[in-house]
């Protein structure tokens, strides 16, 4: 078959399978899509399919027709100990062949690997539909950008960047977008972010809340990412909207974005603190063996805020902090970069949970600062002042 034809053919297929996909979810049409993260970013020896059907998609010459970026890589040779090093090499055999076939179908760089793609040029604007597949990117598009994006299965989210199409259901529509749970933050101090998303996901599991009482502090755009992130993870939250800060709950007023009957959720200091200590669940006295810092990965403006906490001191366990590889060349290109040197600090790439899917990591006591990677491994959450205090010493 000429390669022309094998092209149709398989554009033909793809569009079958999204309008089959969103039928299961009373979708009656495809609509256009800007923007594509894919999520299967590790090139697990044993996953056969989805490289049959990338090298037939590359093969036959298709590409992405909007920006492509992918999930964080799974290995980092500098970032691993020796044994992680030789078995994760061994599980992600086939991470060059992903890599490859992802360049020949779109991806913007060759370095395009984050679960922050909006952090490196992949970043739809306020109302755009887009075919988003990592948990944490789609909340994070969904309610701190306010684009459009369902928590796409795998290969879905590649075939509507392929075709610049995917099915108009669920988070795309506004009548979706409403939230049935109203919840109530009364915490005396400001919150942390990791803990209240974890609460929240874990009490309204797959719905959509409305958000009131964090306009008392100045909230960060990269709060609200590792907030959305925690949700998303403890439960599967989607979109979350946040009174006078999320864009669409700047837009439209609180009653236009509840639904009637919705239910409440009040979180104060007790709530607070009886979710931590799940968190905490495990926790020994033990040294760890690694702290791990950025899950999702870092914005330039955290590591700044690091560089600023960790000045003077320097930590006494091995710390990865994780960003976007643009973003940690911009830092390379810094006097941040000594400033974390000397602070004991390795800058990697890597997604944790990847790494924690090699099975003998379970012999190394991992702490981190993520909600997210506490809620799907066995590392032991602690927030960013318990590891300065516990885990830091004068330099
Ligand atoms: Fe990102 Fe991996 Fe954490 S995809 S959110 S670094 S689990």
């Amino acid at each position: 078959m000429s390669s022309v034809k094998s092209a149709e053919n398989l554009v033909e297929k793809m569009k079958a399978t999204l309008l089959d996909y969103g039928k299961v979810y009373g979708s009656e049409r495809l609509v256009e899509c800007k923007s594509c993260h894919f999520v299967t970013s590790c090139g697990l020896r044993f996953v056969k399919s989805m490289f049959t059907i990338m090298q037939k998609l590359a093969d036959a010459g298709l590409k992405c027709k909007v920006p492509l970026t992918a999930n964080p890589r799974p290995l980092d040779t500098k970032a691993y100990p020796l044994l992680e090093r030789l078995v994760g090499s061994y599980l992600y055999g086939k991470q060059s062949l992903l890599e490859s076939l992802l360049l020949k179908l779109g991806l913007i760089s060759r370095d395009a690997f984050t679960c922050t793609p909006y952090y490196i040029g992949n970043k739809p604007e306020y109302g755009e539909v887009v075919a988003w597949a990592e948990s944490s990117a789609v909340i994070y598009a969904n309610s701190v950008i306010g684009a459009r994006t369902n928590r796409n299965s795998a290969m879905i989210e590649l075939f509507s960047g392929i075709l610049g199409l995917t099915p108009e259901f669920g988070l795309l529509l506004d009548e979706n977008r409403k939230a049935s749970w109203l919840i109530e933050v009364k915490t005396t101090s400001r919150p942390k972010f990791f803990v209240l998303g974890s609460l929240i996901g874990k009490t309204i599991l797959e719905d959509i809340p409305y958000i009131v009482g964090l306009d008392r502090w100045d909230v960060n755009e990269y709060e609200l990412k590792d907030m959305g992130a925690a949700m998303a993870s403890w439960g599967a939250v989607g979109l979350f909207h946040v009174e006078e800060v999320t864009p669409e709950a700047k837009e439209k007023e609180r009653s236009k974005l509840l639904e009637e009957g919705y239910r409440r959720l009040v979180v104060d200091d007790l709530s607070m603190k009886e979710m931590e200590a799940l968190m905490r669940k495990g926790e020994h006295d033990s040294e760890p063996d690694l702290i791990v810092i950025g899950c999702p990965h870092l914005s330039k403006e955290q590591i700044a805020d690091w560089v600023r906490k960790v000045e003077g001191r320097r930590f006494t366990r091995r710390t990865l902090m994780l960003a976007a590889p643009k973003i940690i060349d911009e830092v390379k290109n810094s006097r941040d970069y000594m400033r974390l040197q000397n602070a004991g600090v390795c800058l990697s790439s890597i997604c944790p949970l990847m790494f924690t899917n090699i099975p003998i990591t379970k012999r190394l006591r991992i702490v981190t600062n993520s909600g997210k990677l506490a809620y799907y491994s066995h590392a032991i959450f602690m927030d960013d002042s318990q590891l300065l205090e516990k885990f830091t010493a004068p330099a």
